[in-house]
């Protein structure tokens, strides 16, 4: 990273940014990445230990980071959050947690568990945005980005609440960037293929399925803090040629092959196959 970039995102971005997801991953790189431009960070997660080594990196990094250990599944983590930072000028907010936690066929599943999948992917996201957006635009700088998912470009079994918050939060996300372009507030949908997250190692996917492409969690916030500023909708370029990105005529038939090549995703990994499982796209 140059000194120019650092200090590009520390004008745009600061002094403060909060990542909802951020001790592990995909957030833990993004937030080592804001740490070096000189950005302050509000680091949430469930877990603390996570929590507490990623914010210890930043902090060795120079910056204040404050650390929120909270479930952003449940709406009182909205209010902990908005208390913990009415001091802040928050520049930067950065929704990275959202995993499928409910993998069940949906009519098999737990409607009460779905509705946590939408409440971590929507209600939650939604409430922050409303909460940091106003200030951003007021100051006319600043950005919002949302983690997506190829899962929300084709439907696809077991993951059907899922796949509909993720094309929910991508058309949502296109329609803020709009809003917000003439303020000069920064929107983008990242939008991920298989990653090598330690939420994924911990499921056991099988990530050496012929043909497969997985990506790295350090090249992968990078990539997406580069275009962030090139909104609305960025896929990872490794998943670009993903076929789900292409499959405008035969929706069936793309639905079936995007089937199959899950069915091979999921072999060696007993943990997902179970109702409980994370995604896979
Ligand atoms: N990895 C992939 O292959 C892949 C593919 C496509 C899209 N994505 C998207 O990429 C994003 C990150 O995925 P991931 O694989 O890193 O898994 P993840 O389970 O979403 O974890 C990412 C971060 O969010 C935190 N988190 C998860 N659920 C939370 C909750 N309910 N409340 C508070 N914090 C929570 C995690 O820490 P704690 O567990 O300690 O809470 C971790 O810091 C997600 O939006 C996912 O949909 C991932």
């Amino acid at each position: 990273m140059s000194s120019g970039e650092e200090s590009a995102w520390a004008q745009h971005y600061g002094p403060w940014a909060v990542i909802a997801g951020g001790s592990e991953g995909v957030g833990a790189e993004f937030a080592l990445l804001l740490a070096r431009a000189g950005i302050n960070l509000v680091l949430i997660a469930r877990k603390p230990e996570p929590l507490r080594a990623t914010a210890d990196r930043c902090r060795e990094l120079g910056v204040q980071a404050r650390e929120l250990a909270l479930d952003l599944s449940r709406s009182a983590g909205v209010e902990q959050i908005i208390e913990a930072t009415t001091d802040l000028e928050v520049g930067l907010l950065i929704y990275n947690a959202g995993a499928n936690t409910h993998s069940a066929e949906f009519l098999d599943g737990d409607l009460a568990a779905f509705q946590r999948v939408i409440d971590l992917n929507v209600t939650t996201p939604l409430a922050l945005i409303h909460h940091f957006g106003s200030p951003m635009r007021e100051r006319r700088r600043g950005g919002v980005m949302l983690v997506g998912s190829l899962t929300g470009y084709l439907g696809s079994a077991r993951h059907t609440v899922y796949g509909g918050v993720k094309a929910f939060t991508r058309i949502y996300a296109e329609g803020l960037w709009v809003e917000l372009r003439d303020y000069d507030v920064h929107v983008l949908e990242l939008v991920l293929g298989v990653t090598r997250t330690p939420a994924m190692q911990r499921v056991g996917l099988n990530f050496e399925v012929p043909g497969l492409q997985v990506s790295d969690p350090a090249d992968v916030a990078r990539e997406g803090l580069d275009r962030l500023p090139h909104g609305p909708v960025h896929v990872i370029a490794t998943h670009a040629d993903n076929p789900a990105l292409h499959a405008g005529h035969d929706r069936a038939e793309a639905v079936l092959a995007s089937h199959r090549m899950m069915q091979k995703l999921l072999r060696d990994a007993p943990a997902a196959r179970g109702t409980d499982a994370p995604p896979v796209d």
